[in-house]
């Protein structure tokens, strides 16, 4: 059995804390939180001490940016007519969907392909090119298409980051040249939360993508201060040699559906949707549609993230460590420590974060939970980090 709490004992703790315990002062609520968590690391736990039947201990999951307030009831209830009907391909789903981007954006419907996942449109983009030369990448970023890609002998050349964490943009212009066949950013980047200005990003773009492609992935942009200004779809309306990727797995918080999509340049789009390997899945595609639609819900999301953010913020600076500014669900923080050392103690007593990117031995990520997951961050985080 488990030295230390379950997250179900610790999210009770929780509750306590965020004021559910009517009534109860916070400094009372604070002793019993300490006492739960001291009492429970000390002593095996007896099921049910807290007034919970047997829950299996389940995780806080900190570690994969997903939104946990997710996927919005309007999309479930709307998936529950549908599963009936998955006897059959999906039929006009896909095209609605399309449409609903084609509209907000006003791309035309060459301009936009949808995908299992946006990390499905990147590897599929990363082969489409990456086959005619090289693909240029920041060193510190999302990285799961590029290994793979690599893998099938795309060669990756690696920009470092600028001194200050922020993509190199100079940099990464100046590695452009005849043999590259595709340039790949993130903005706001993975891992280190940090957005690129948009003008400055356009400008970029505009200048590079005269030489290659330039592939943005915006898997954060509603998150970010000004999400239709750090967009570079503007460009891809105006025609330039630009793809855009987005996802439902984020914000909408339907990772487990499995839905992306792309919007560029028509040629880029036309390659790209030939390597695209899955067909589109229905359920998530319905799911996709009416959370798109549900503004209520992305406005709700969006007001926790964020709220998120800065508790998480304040975990980190009430111990001395200033995080990268973030502007997506997750903060990067120098913790001035092995982060895979402290991953594994945090993920003893069921937290769950991220430890070492390569070469960033000493940087931890945290993503957004719900609140009062966040709550117990705070405490595991402040007992592991004080030792
Ligand atoms: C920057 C970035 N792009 C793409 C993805 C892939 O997400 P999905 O395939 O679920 O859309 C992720 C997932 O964490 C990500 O962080």
């Amino acid at each position: 059995m488990s030295q230390h709490p379950t997250a179900e004992q610790l999210r009770s703790a929780a509750a306590l804390m965020t004021g559910q315990a009517a009534g109860m002062p916070a400094i009372d609520r604070r002793k019993v939180l300490q006492g739960m968590l001291l009492g429970a690391a000390g002593a095996a736990f007896t099921p049910g001490i807290f007034g919970q039947v047997e829950i299996p201990p389940s995780e806080i999951r900190l570690m994969f940016n997903e939104n946990p307030y997710g996927p919005s009831p309007k999309a479930l209830a709307e998936v529950a007519k549908i599963l009936p009907k998955t006897a059959y391909y999906p039929g006009a789903i896909e095209e609605d969907l399309v449409g609903l981007f084609m509209a907000r954006h006003q791309l035309d419907r060459k301009q936009v392909f949808l995908a299992s996942g946006s990390n499905e449109g990147l590897q599929a983009a990363m082969m489409a090119f990456g086959k005619r030369g090289k693909v240029i990448a920041p060193t510190l970023t999302y990285s799961d298409h590029l290994n793979y890609a690599e893998k099938l002998g795309v060669e990756v050349l690696r920009v470092p980051l600028r001194q200050d964490m922020a993509i190199d943009l100079e940099a990464m212009a100046r590695a452009v040249d005849d043999s590259v066949s595709l340039v790949y950013l993130c903005n706001p980047n993975n891992p280190t939360g940090m957005a690129i200005e948009g003008d400055e990003l356009r400008s970029f773009c505009r200048e590079v993508s005269r030489k290659a492609p330039v592939m943005i992935d915006e898997a954060y942009n509603e998150l970010t201060d000004k999400p239709d200004g750090s967009s570079m779809v503007d460009l891809v309306r105006g025609g330039e040699n630009i793809l855009v990727t987005r996802t439902f797995s984020k914000i909408f918080g339907m990772a487990g559906l499995r839905v992306g999509y792309g919007m560029g340049h028509p040629d880029i789009v036309s390659v790209t949707k030939d390597h695209v390997m899955a067909w589109p899945n229905g359920v998530g595609l319905y799911a996709a549609y009416h959370s798109y639609l549900d503004e209520d819900f992305i406005a709700f999301s969006r007001e926790k993230i964020l709220r998120g953010r800065e508790m998480v913020t304040a975990t980190f600076r009430r111990h001395g460590i200033e995080p990268l500014p973030s502007q997506a669900s997750f903060v990067y923080a120098n913790i001035e420590r092995n982060a895979d050392a402290f991953k594994t103690a945090m993920a003893a007593r069921n937290v769950r974060i991220r430890g070492i990117y390569e070469g960033y031995d000493t940087y931890s990520r945290v993503s957004m939970g719900k609140l009062e997951d966040l709550e117990v961050f705070d405490s595991v985080f402040s007992e592991v980090f004080v030792g």
